[in-house]
């Protein structure tokens, strides 16, 4: 049946002819190409999307003085790097969620520490992203947020939270808990589409924060726009301001990624209660409608007075004959979280990749002070083929740390620093009682 979305009247829209504006290479908005003799942060392990341990406000903290980043992450089967290639494209069916930490926050410093949830936890095989933050009000409640997910015998995919403790001496850091997942809220085919609509819907990476606005407790999250796929109009909303003569690409209406926000009931963030009845969706933020079929990762940033939409998102996904580089994009609105937002350097390209290495670096994530820290992917082969297998480099470690400048609504890239480099911009306060390795 033919369902045209009716998205709601807050509701931006990434247009086409915003799209149109992006192009890669700017070296304003382009990630620095990647040293081939880049490091790996440990040999026995892949990882990929990363972020920092923080506080529901956003900002990065230190624990007892450490830095603690979580990892998705694979064991390597192979040490040997013969079969690196298949283990890293394959590695969505085996990930797991890791945690690294460090006293300097510097990248070649980074512990591994193993498995943040105990098997336990799994309601299904496989744990994707989210956010690790430390729970308010208490000494070292932890909540991480990630996405519970199955592909099999339909695509499954919920936004979820398992709870433990951090703890940490002069010798490293660990976790008790972990134990149980909680599901936040399913896709409900009303503010996102559900597995009915898109086979291959998209809902997933939850990021809660407080809103400073009205001190409420919200979640974004990775969607794509309710209806069935392929069966959407794309109207002039969808459209902008098309430059004369242009037409809109076939197969536009395939793109249909939203960035969607859930709200917590008053109260239920004191009592760490994130079961799904304390959840309510709402429309999502923003759409991108006839452009791109993925935004990722969607996360923020309050700024003097400004608030910055932060996604990842791909060449590969977007609809209609439209392109730009893997990296990751961005919204400002002047009036607060619900908009209306539009598009960060007129295109919504904030970190692209550089064109001589499209797939060198993904998963960016903006920090509240700018830092952006993302993984290293696939560098091109070197020699006379760029595009031979047998030279390609994988990485699984994470890329050089950049900076951007956020200003008003256009953003800069302004400094490089070193691979895996966190700063933190907090630090947890240390209490006694729980200053203890347990006894067993
Ligand atoms: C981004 C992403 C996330 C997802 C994870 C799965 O790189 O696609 O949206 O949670 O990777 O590996």
């Amino acid at each position: 049946m033919f369902r045209r979305n009716i998205l709601s009247s807050y509701t931006s829209r990434w247009t086409i002819a915003d799209a149109l504006k992006v192009h890669a290479d700017d070296p304003t908005t382009t990630m620095p190409v990647i040293a081939q003799d880049f490091p790996t942060m440990d040999e026995s392990v892949m990882i990929w999307d990363t972020g920092a341990l923080r506080n529901i406000h956003g900002q990065t903290v230190t624990f007892k003085g450490w830095h603690v980043i979580w990892s998705l992450a694979v064991d390597k089967i192979d040490l040997t790097n013969a079969d690196i290639y298949d283990e890293w494209h394959s590695r969505n069916n085996r990930a797991y969620i890791g945690y690294w930490y460090s006293r300097t926050g510097n990248g070649a410093d980074w512990q591994w520490g193993g498995r943040l949830l105990n098997t336990s936890a799994d309601l299904r095989p496989h744990e994707w992203s989210g956010g690790l933050v430390m729970r308010e009000g208490t000494g070292n409640v932890v909540d991480m947020f990630y996405t519970s997910e199955a592909d099999s015998p339909i695509n499954q995919s919920v936004p979820s939270v398992s709870s433990g403790q951090i703890f940490a001496d002069e010798n490293g850091v660990w976790f008790g808990g972990f134990e149980t997942t909680t599901e936040m809220f399913s896709a409900d085919g009303i503010h996102n589409a559900n597995s009915q609509q898109d086979e291959y819907f998209d809902f997933r990476d939850p990021h809660p924060f407080i809103n400073p606005a009205d001190g409420r407790l919200y979640c974004l999250y990775e969607s794509n726009v309710a209806g069935m796929r392929g069966d959407f109009v794309i109207g002039s909303d969808e459209q902008g301001a098309l430059p004369p003569g242009f037409e809109v690409g076939s197969g536009a209406q395939y793109g249909a990624a939203s960035i969607g926000i859930a709200v917590l009931a008053d109260g239920a963030y004191k009592k760490g209660d994130f079961s799904s009845t304390n959840w309510t969706q709402l429309d999502p933020l923003v759409s991108a409608l006839g452009v791109n079929d993925q935004m990722e990762r969607p996360h923020i940033v309050f700024k003097d007075g400004l608030t910055y939409l932060f996604t990842i998102s791909h060449h590969s996904t977007y609809s209609g004959g439209l392109g730009g580089p893997d990296g990751v994009y961005g919204f400002v609105s002047e009036k607060g979280l619900f908009g209306p937002y539009k598009p960060l350097n007129a295109s919504g390209l904030v970190l692209g990749n550089p064109s001589a290495a499209p797939y060198q670096t993904y998963s960016h994530f903006v920090d509240p002070a700018g830092y952006v820290q993302a993984f290293i992917d696939t560098l091109p082969g070197v020699g006379e083929d760029p595009n031979n297998p047998a030279t390609f480099r994988i990485g699984a470690t994470l890329a050089p740390t950049v900076k951007i400048e956020l200003d008003g609504d256009r953003t800069f890239l302004t400094e490089v620093h070193g691979y895996g480099q966190v700063y933190a911009q907090a630090a947890w306060p240390v209490g006694a009682a729980w200053d203890k390795r347990p006894a067993n």
